[in-house]
């Protein structure tokens, strides 16, 4: 034989090879998050290829959700590998079934794999969509040429450690549109996250139509320019600008509640309120003029807490924004509201004699005053069978116990929120601010591990009392320095991920070289789908 022929033949063995491995390929069910337990059995899998079907079994009154949880596998197995499945009513070998159980937890589901079919159980047809993510997550990731996949036999039982598993982004600094913040909810609902916190206002911008103050959104929404470094006195010259109409807010709403995951509106109040305050200077301490913020950072100018149209302003919007969002949460903000002009204000220092307020240890009277102001708010939110949220600056003047409270300023005001018996949701800034610029300096698995090694619930609680009073963690992104998709994808990816095996998995179950191992999956599929993760964390 000549060397010639050697070659070819070689060749041909190669290609060969290279096709029967492209054909068919292992699913692994060891995924993020990683489920609470996942029993391989020795036995044959279940053969996933063209022609298998999807059976919904028992719907029970959540019909219609059942169905496009099917599509949503069916469309998911299809975007991952090349395998086309139908949805069928027929019970045969080769199916997946999707079925409820009402014995499971609202967001507890189990699968069953052997090579007969695949069953998943859920508590709800939410948990039931948590079961789906698990076997698209199981899938090889961006494999086109595969026609087969045989995932292993498995009986798996999982739920979530937490009941609040949020993300929030902040729309003032920039603006990313309908579009755009879809692509975000997806991203969000392949980790399993079921609150996307929507931060619509602050002193750069009003995000959201609010029809019965039109200004809002005409004056408002519009900035000139941005400053261009933190500190400095340059301006970019480039005007910022964009909202949401009511109806493009429900559509949001709508996509997201599709995959399981409640909008939360956050109306930042009675500091950050410069675009309003812009739009409508009466509701201002001093009456302007003022104008839409193009620095970043704390302003002094604040609503006024003394002006009846002030409080009826705020009232009014939050009607409004309560006719648009469904979430039982609305979250009014309360963060960094400096009190200065509100000393020297006639009104509110009016408001603070008429409520009888006085300087108390640790609390100010014009502390009380906000105190006040968001408790009337409440009330509004609570007549309407709501829960009011607040970031944790409300604790410093004795808030109602009803209000949740997001402890972003340290893990510590996370314990004070607790033992002053608030439900509580950690963010802190050191380690969930996703666009805290310091820690993003971190690089590789130190970045990674930044969010994975912070347990939510501190070990300064210690009672069951206080530590069920954690419901959640969530994972913040402002973006006063992220103006476009790509930088906030940055920010977000891989590192959501760290975050939401913290916020999902069993605090006994994590662990960091098994998630990094598992890692190198998840970005994969964040390749398949174009993400534009951050690379330099994990090398693919
Ligand atoms: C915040 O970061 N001001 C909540
Ligand atoms: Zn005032």
């Amino acid at each position: 034989m000549t060397n010639r022929i050697v070659v070819l033949l070689c060749a041909i063995c190669l290609w060969a090879q290279h096709i029967v491995a492209a054909e068919v390929s292992t699913g692994n069910w060891n995924i993020i998050p990683l489920p609470s337990q996942v029993n391989e059995i020795k036995a044959k899998g279940f053969t996933l290829k063209d022609g298998c079907t999807v059976r919904v079994s028992e719907t029970g009154n959540e019909s219609e959700n059942m169905h496009r949880n099917a599509r949503m596998l069916i469309n998911g197995v299809a975007n991952a590998v090349n395998i086309a499945m139908t949805e069928s009513s027929k019970k045969r070998r080769g199916e997946v079934v999707l079925s409820l159980d009402y014995t499971l937890a609202d967001e507890q589901y189990s699968i069953k794999a052997d090579s007969r079919s695949v069953i998943v159980k859920g508590g709800s047809a939410k948990a039931v969509f948590y079961g789906i993510q698990t076997i698209i997550k199981a899938l090889p990731a961006n494999c086109q040429n595969i026609k087969k996949v045989t995932l292993p036999a498995v009986q798996i039982s999982d739920s979530p450690r937490f009941a609040y598993r949020g993300f929030m982004i902040d729309e003032s600094r920039h603006f990313f549109g309908v579009d755009y913040i879809k692509c975000v909810i997806d991203m969000l609902a392949l980790h399993n996250i079921n609150y996307f916190h929507w931060h619509l206002t602050d002193d750069q911008g009003w995000r959201i139509e609010i029809k019965k103050y039109p200004k809002l959104t005409q004056v408002g929404s519009w900035r000139k320019e941005s400053i261009t470094e933190a500190g400095g006195n340059n301006f970019d010259g480039i005007p910022v600008s964009g909202f949401y109409t009511q109806d493009e807010a429900r559509q949001v709403i709508a996509y997201a509640a599709e995959r399981y995951i409640t909008v939360i509106p956050e109306i930042d109040l009675p500091g950050h309120m410069l675009a309003a305050l812009a739009s409508y200077p009466e509701l201002g301490c001093t009456g302007g003029p003022y104008e839409v913020a193009t620095r970043y950072g704390v302003f002094d100018d604040v609503l006024c807490g003394g002006n009846n149209a002030t409080m009826q302003f705020a009232k009014d919007v939050l009607q409004e924004i309560m006719d648009i969002f469904p979430s039982e949460y609305i979250h009014i903000g309360g963060d960094e509201c400096p009190k200065k002009i509100w000393k020297n204000c006639p009104k509110c220092q009016a408001k603070i004699t008429e409520l009888g307020l006085k300087d108390i240890e640790g609390h100010s009277k014009e502390d009380q005053l906000q105190t006040w102001m968001m408790a009337e708010l409440e009330k509004v939110i609570n007549s309407r069978g709501k829960k009011m949220m607040g970031w944790d600056e409300i604790l410093e003047g004795c808030p109602s116990k009803t209000a949740t409270v997001l402890a972003w300023t340290s893990v510590d005001a996370s314990v004070r929120a607790a033992r002053q018996g608030h439900n509580t949701i950690v963010c802190p800034i050191s380690n969930f601010y996703f666009s805290n610029r310091h820690w993003n300096k971190l690089t590789g698995i130190e970045s990674l591990k930044h969010v994975y090694e912070l347990d939510p619930v501190s070990d300064k609680l210690q009672s069951p009392d206080e530590t069920s009073l954690i419901i959640g963690a969530e994972g913040c992104i402002w973006t006063e320095w992220v103006k476009d998709g790509e930088k906030l994808e940055w920010e977000l990816l891989p590192r959501l991920a760290a975050l939401c095996e913290v916020q999902w998995t069993r605090r006994d179950l994590r662990n960091l070289d098994s998630f990094v191992e598992r890692l190198r999956h998840m970005q994969h599929i964040y390749a398949a789908r174009g993400y534009r993760y951050r690379k330099d964390l994990l090398p693919d």
